[in-house]
């Protein structure tokens, strides 16, 4: 089933980008990045799941950009970012903060960047070749206030077996860690134990890789579909 937010849920995130927004402009630190160097660290591991080829294959000239979704995708920075490295991609972002859509669209009004969570898209099984989330899980979601607290995580785990039956070759996503011990002094941060997610993928994916040691307190996993031949 396809997650989706409360009404509460939705509204607490979208109110947190708007302030972030209204304090910072249209700058990382408005995506709770501490800098532009950190956020763009993260994009590096998320697009080195790309195959060797996908520049040749992927290039505008032969007319075959590969399709990729960006969830959460802020102000779709992890376009620009690709972009810079000659990697092209029929980009599609979307954000449950609509000031973050606004932000987007006010920088680059030609890229396909929508309003709303992947529930409230009617997507169909496979049709983005790939699928990407940097920091889109990173706020606690299931709160005490809700009495939900014993529920933690469980919307970011749908998200991401949602994101993988919409990938046709990859899905990559990071998540904070919860092996340090910072987490403590973030109530409103959500983290994972790597291994707990590789566990839980691995229910429904084939192929898990894990990626870590490029940030202290971030992890990021890589899905690899097999062609849909190879799969058993
Ligand atoms: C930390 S920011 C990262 C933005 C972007 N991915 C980047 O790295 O520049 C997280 C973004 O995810 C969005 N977001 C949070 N939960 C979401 C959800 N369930 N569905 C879609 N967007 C969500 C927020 O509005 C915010 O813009």
């Amino acid at each position: 089933m396809t997650p989706k937010l409360t009404a509460i849920q939705r509204l607490r995130i979208q109110t947190r980008h708007r302030v972030s927004i209204e304090n910072y402009g249209y700058q990382p630190q408005a995506l709770f990045w501490s800098s532009q160097e950190i956020q763009e660290i993260r994009f590096q591991k998320l697009i080195e799941i790309l195959p060797q080829n996908y520049f040749k294959l992927g290039s505008f000239e032969d007319n075959q950009a590969w399709s990729l979704l960006d969830v959460g995708c802020g102000f779709a920075d992890l376009q620009r970012y690709m972009l810079k490295r000659g990697l092209f991609s029929d980009y599609s972002g979307i954000d449950v903060s609509a000031d973050m859509v606004r932000g987007a669209k006010g920088m680059a009004p030609e890229l396909n960047v929508l309003e709303g969570e992947l529930s409230d898209f009617d997507y169909v099984t496979e049709q983005f070749d790939y699928v990407m989330l940097s920091g889109a899980l990173n706020e606690v979601v299931e709160t005490e206030v809700e009495g939900l607290a014993n529920q933690q995580g469980r919307y970011a785990r749908s998200v991401i077996a949602r994101m993988y039956q919409l990938c046709r070759y990859g899905v990559a996503f990071n998540l904070l860690d919860r092996r340090f011990a910072w987490h403590e002094t973030r109530t409103d941060l959500q983290s994972f134990y790597p291994q707990e997610i590789m566990e839980y993928c691995h229910s429904f994916a084939n192929q898990v890789t894990l990626v870590e040691g490029y940030l202290e307190n971030d992890f990021t996993v890589y899905l690899h579909k097999p062609p849909s031949g190879q799969r058993g």
